[in-house]
């Protein structure tokens, strides 16, 4: 936990000034190992607002970006010629690694057919079928965000149960949906702070409660106008919370209860296995969305109703009002997302491959653990599956809440400099490492000895 009580403040129990030398002193050697790098963006690239071609960007805790020249399998090159062990992956895009070999080629062989047409192609043929036997639900749509396959299908719940409400859990996130930027502010629902042109109080369209909070959960859905929880079935989005024993299956009984729907956001808990959390673990989701990593790397998302939804939502589109849904991208569902999707649907998301990022991930954890008891840290590590997170803080965490209070940013950014001067890319936002097909365990024992080498530096 953070303290900025006394004369020293401390962060994840190191002193600020330890964390502001140890910062320091990487940032240098960060600029010294990139001199073109620093050239090209140490102040930002004409012509892009804020210097960057898309804001986030910005948000990287180095001096400024590193400007990349490729990126191979679970290998990020710079223009400076540095090599990056890549654990970060495009924050999840990039989970099976850069450019997988069948995603490559059958992104090459659609390249010669057109990329988006606004029509199906053979591919898609099979790719419904894939979706329905991978994932467990039998109807499906392509989007190309997570953001907006999350959009339509809480349009859908919102359609079908003639209510006007969602739950969101505090921590949540789902991509840029509006009605999800909704936190607890001492116990009470409030606009997320920061949201550029949000001018609306979301909580009239949006209940929050803590996850793992069950008795909360059901009084909030007892009033029965709320269409649709959405969660992800572990919080991955703050530090990383875990459900507890039996939150799950208490949340599919209270959203069955209250005829509310479930909506399970796989697109981080994908790093459980094939079939993600949902199929490991047996959830029933009545809707399911899925983005990121589910094409290769290419932009992709998809989202899955039940029969029993499919049944209600065509009554619903029988007696609607003519005219636009409110559904819909142009360039979704194009060929090349088809074509991408079944490539690593087939080939590449496959039980070998997620039986070895099971294995290196498990490594890497019972590595960093040690490495935290060897220097009597109060931190803890958490992981789901392929993903693996150490938060600077004591655990387990129980909710949105605790994990607001675990973040230890400036320590954090500290660690993630160090680590990329010894050859490690992590995630910026939080301390999340994934483990691709393509990691290597020479690739995962390098990251636990430089964690190693951090720890004891912060801790000398
Ligand atoms: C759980 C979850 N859902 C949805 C999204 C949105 O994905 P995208 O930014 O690709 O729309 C994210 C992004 O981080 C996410 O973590």
């Amino acid at each position: 936990m953070q303290s900025s009580t006394g004369a020293a403040a401390t962060q994840g129990g190191i002193s600020s000034s330890r964390i502001d030398s140890i910062r320091a002193a990487e940032a240098k050697i960060f600029r010294k190992a990139r001199p073109k790098s620093e050239a090209a963006v140490g102040k930002g690239v004409k012509g892009f607002f804020g210097g960057v071609p898309m804001h986030w960007m910005n948000d990287w805790p180095t001096p400024f970006p590193i400007l990349v020249e490729k990126a191979k399998g679970a290998t990020i090159t710079d223009v400076d010629g540095n090599k990056l062990a890549d654990f970060c992956l495009g924050d999840t895009g990039s989970m099976f690694g850069h450019s997988p070999a069948p995603v490559a080629k059958a992104i090459r062989r659609q390249s010669r057919r057109g990329l988006t047409y606004m029509l199906p192609s053979e591919d898609a043929l099979v790719l419904g079928k894939l979706l329905s036997e991978r994932f467990g639900l039998p109807h499906w749509q392509i989007a190309t965000t997570a953001t907006d396959a999350n959009r339509f299908a809480l349009r859908v719940a919102r359609a079908v149960t003639n209510r006007p409400k969602i739950l969101v859990f505090n921590g949540c996130y789902h991509g840029s949906v509006d009605e999800t930027f909704v936190r607890l502010d001492n116990g009470k629902p409030a606009n997320k702070p920061g949201l550029t042109g949000e001018f609306r109080d979301l909580t009239q369209g949006t209940k929050i409660v803590e996850f793992n909070d069950l008795p909360a959960l059901e009084a909030a859905l007892a009033d029965q106008d709320v269409a649709c929880v959405i969660t992800e079935p572990v919080l991955t989005n703050c530090c990383m919370v875990l459900p507890e024993p039996g939150f799950l299956e208490g949340l599919r009984k209270a959203t069955r209860a209250t005829g509310t729907l479930l909506l399970i956001d796989e697109t981080h808990t994908i790093s459980t296995g094939p079939g993600g959390y949902t199929q490991r673990y047996g959830l029933e989701p009545d809707l399911f969305v899925l983005g990121k990593p589910v094409a290769g790397g290419v932009p992709a998302s998809v989202w899955g109703i039940s029969d029993e939804l499919a049944a209600r939502y065509e009554a619903y589109n029988r007696s609607k009002q003519p005219g636009y849904s409110g559904m819909g991208t142009t360039l979704s569902a194009n060929p090349l997302q088809f074509a991408a999707m079944r490539a690593a649907l087939e080939e590449v998301m496959t039980e070998e491959n997620y039986a070895h990022m099971e294995k290196l991930a498990g490594r890497l954890a019972a590595g960093l653990e040690a490495a935290i008891a060897k220097h009597k840290l109060p931190w803890h590590v958490r992981r789901v599956g392929a993903r693996v997170e150490f938060i600077c803080a004591p655990g387990p965490l129980k909710n949105g809440s605790e994990a607001d209070a675990a973040h230890a940013s400036e320590l954090e950014a500290a660690i993630h400099v160090a680590l990329v001067n010894r050859g490690i890319l992590i995630a910026p936002f939080h301390n999340m490492m994934l483990i691709s097909p393509a990691t290597t365990k020479a690739q995962v024992d390098r990251l636990i000895s430089a964690f190693g080498d951090i720890a004891a530096q912060l801790t000398a």
